[in-house]
């Protein structure tokens, strides 16, 4: 269970229930910059994709994106912003609890800003996530670091949600990772990622061989 919210769906259809995209409509800049790994044709799980900026930016590249989220409001959204750019995502509304994840599916995983999972459930969600991909698939991965307690520009307020290097290496040490930074940066997304920001990204590949479903 995730104990972050009592009732996390009624949280984030509060939040998103303004006409404002609160993330803003343009994708994530970290994942924008790791263009060459979304190549048209893959077909991609964006994991509690919110009002839908990294879904529909994928899918105007010409990917296959299936994208959930908890808030049926988020998602509403999000189907609007895909009207608007003409292009087909197959949003769902789930929790990370309950969606039908599915094994060895996905040529990529992309998981912006989840930290709403508390240690349990991430333990959980991280291996769902691992086991969604096809070999030699890739998750890419966004988050804050603990530093983001001090900046309070976007973020949970909880210290177990945030990530570590060390945290990100040992959740995902059975991949090959390729990526994994912390680095500060300036965001400007929406209202609720705003100024400077301690953040962390991950890029992982599934190796061909690997002892987990
Ligand atoms: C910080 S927002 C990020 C949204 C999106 N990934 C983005 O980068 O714009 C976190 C998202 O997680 C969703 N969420 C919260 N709890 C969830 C859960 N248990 N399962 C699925 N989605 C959840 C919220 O509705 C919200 O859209």
């Amino acid at each position: 269970m995730n104990k972050g919210f009592s009732n996390p769906r009624e949280t984030w259809d509060a939040r998103f229930s303004s006409d404002e995209y609160i993330f803003g409509t343009e994708p994530n800049v970290w994942l924008a910059q790791h263009t060459e790994l979304l190549q048209p044709g893959m077909r991609v799980l964006a994991v509690a994709d919110g009002e839908g900026r990294n879904s529909v930016w994928m899918a105007k590249r010409g990917l296959q994106v299936d994208a959930f989220d908890i808030s049926p409001v988020g998602v509403d959204k999000a189907k609007a912003l895909a009207q608007i750019h003409g292009v087909e995502v197959n949003f769902s509304i789930h929790g990370v609890e309950h969606y039908p994840w599915k094994a060895l599916e996905y040529d990529a995983v992309v998981a912006i800003f989840i930290q709403f999972a508390d240690p349990e459930t991430r333990a959980a969600l991280f291996k769902r996530m691992k086991s969604a991909l096809k070999p030699d698939g890739v998750i890419l991965l966004q988050g804050y670091t603990p530093k983001q307690l001090e900046y309070k520009t976007g973020g949970p307020p909880n210290l177990s949600h945030l990530y570590t290097e060390d945290l990100l290496r040992d959740a995902f040490g059975d991949l090959d990772i390729t990526e994994l930074r912390a680095y500060e940066d300036t965001l400007t997304e929406g209202t609720q990622h705003h100024g400077q920001s301690a953040l962390i990204g991950l890029v992982a590949r599934r190796p061909f061989a690997c002892n987990f479903q």
